[in-house]
């Protein structure tokens, strides 16, 4: 698996631990305590080196490495095709993409650079199971954390959004770890479709903040497509924590009314 010390990566690890699968997991900077694991392998997509010997004798991958912040051409697009060529040579029988829900309909060039990975899964001669789903909860979660520290909040009010939780998705992706490749699936959705100002108001309420929310009209067609719903699945609504369930786990309030940030919930 890739992306081991991602937000996804790091639910999947137990649970295909739990699920009797020997999971070696890679990544570039695997934790400290994992360093020299026969479990870990260090592995950069982007430079192809050791993607070789961590293929020996895997049955399925799990390509959950991405690269949202820094150079979604090269790790992406060509990291990924990179990867299952590597995969095809090996004779992987299953190669899993995660992906996102709306990548073909939102111009963002994460999005862009999304769809032509999947496209390139598609493509390979390993059959290959592809499972979109919408925004974790924590990568919602992350995001407010950034605003939060503002004393008013501006924000995409109207935006539409459907969190789920990353374990619940973990849990399906384990579903389909078997050697046998389901190609596109139904998108993972999350319980409920909310705005970014009803995400924002429960999450003020969780931390116990009294911030204002300052609704900002964001022009262009990303903010558009997002505005539309493009990031949601209504009809596939998958998941069951919702978002107000999340915080209440990830965030504690303690009788003098301080909140205490919990680990977040796999
Ligand atoms: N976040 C969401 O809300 C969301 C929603 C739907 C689908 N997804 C999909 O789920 C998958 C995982 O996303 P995530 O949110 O878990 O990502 P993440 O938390 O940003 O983790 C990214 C992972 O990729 C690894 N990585 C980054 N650059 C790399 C490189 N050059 N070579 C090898 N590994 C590299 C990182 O580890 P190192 O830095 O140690 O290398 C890390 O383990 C992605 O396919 C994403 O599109 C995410």
């Amino acid at each position: 698996m890739t992306g081991a010390t991602g937000t996804l990566g790091t639910a999947l690890r137990p649970r295909l631990t739990a699920a009797d699968h020997t999971v070696p997991a890679a990544s570039r900077s695997p934790p400290n305590e994992a360093k020299g694991s026969v479990n870990w392998v260090e592995l950069d997509v982007t430079d192809g080196s050791n993607i070789k010997s961590a293929l020996e004798n895997i049955d399925v991958v799990i390509h959950a490495a991405t690269a949202p912040q820094g150079d979604t051409a090269a790790v992406d697009v060509q990291g990924t095709k990179r990867l299952i060529e590597a995969a095809e040579v090996a004779g992987v029988e299953h190669f899993v993409y995660p992906s996102i829900v709306g990548i073909d309909d939102i111009p963002y060039s994460y999005y862009e650079h999304k769809a032509i990975a999947e496209t390139a899964v598609a493509k390979s001669d390993i059959p290959t199971t592809i499972i979109r789903s919408t925004q974790f909860h924590a990568f919602i979660a992350e995001l407010l954390d950034f605003v939060a520290k503002l004393p008013v909040w501006p924000l995409p009010t109207k935006l539409q959004l459907q969190p789920i939780d990353v374990g619940e998705v973990a849990d399906i992706i384990v579903e389909h770890a078997t050697l046998t490749a389901s190609g596109r699936t139904d998108p993972i959705g999350g319980p409920e479709v909310r705005s970014v100002r009803e995400l924002a108001r429960a999450y003020r309420a969780a931390r116990n903040l009294r911030r204002p929310i300052l609704h900002v009209p964001l022009p262009g067609d990303t903010v558009a497509a997002f505005r539309a719903g493009d990031a949601t699945c209504p009809d596939h609504r998958g998941g069951v924590l919702t978002w107000e369930e999340w915080l209440a786990q990830r965030y504690v309030t303690g009788p003098n009314e301080t909140t205490t940030q919990m680990e977040s919930s796999m």
